[in-house]
């Protein structure tokens, strides 16, 4: 279930939502484009059936925020480097691109740092989400981490992470 919940700097919850309408609606006041698609599970995962099933909704954020290229990572939960891959994306950082992703399946938590407050977002199957250029953020994907995402890019060059070395994800994240 997609959850977005909103809390102060030092971890402390202060609101919690999970309808994709009002959701979106928080996240658009702060300038984040959320958007969730009501659509079955797939059964095939493959990236070609992934790009197939949502080829319409990929054409139209492509066209709306010129991204250039597309493709499907994936993350099993066997992946013998999920805890690398995991530490990766752990500490806050900002990309010189949008940081655009939509979860095909699986889940992982955006953690979004704005306004000094913190949104984390946990994405579901559906979940749309554009982070965009100098977004002070991090990733959770998790333990076990799981997911199918689509990932849309200007350029692929630009998704590198330039650490903030605020330590501000440490009051949110366990990384034992
Ligand atoms: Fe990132």
């Amino acid at each position: 279930m997609t959850i977005l919940t909103l809390c102060s700097e030092n971890g402390i919850e202060l609101g919690s939502w999970t309808d994709s309408a009002v959701i979106g609606e928080k996240l658009a006041a702060v300038g984040i484009d959320y958007q969730h698609l009501a659509t079955r599970p797939l059964d095939d995962l493959s990236p070609e059936a992934v790009m197939a099933c949502y080829q319409d909704a990929i054409a139209n954020w492509q066209q709306q925020g010129g991204y250039q290229s597309v493709d499907v990572v994936s993350l099993q939960p066997d992946n013998p480097n999920a805890g690398e891959l995991r530490r990766k994306f752990l500490d806050e950082h900002i990309h010189s691109e949008d940081e655009v992703r939509f979860f095909a399946a699986g889940s992982g938590i955006f953690y979004l740092h704005l306004n000094h407050h913190v949104y984390a977002l946990t994405c579901t199957q559906g979940d749309f989400l554009s982070v965009p250029a100098g977004t002070r953020h991090w990733f959770d994907m998790g333990l076990e981490p799981y997911f199918v995402a689509v990932r849309l890019f200007t350029n692929p060059d630009g998704w590198v992470a330039q650490h903030t070395g605020d330590p501000v994800a440490s009051n949110f994240i366990d990384a034992a």
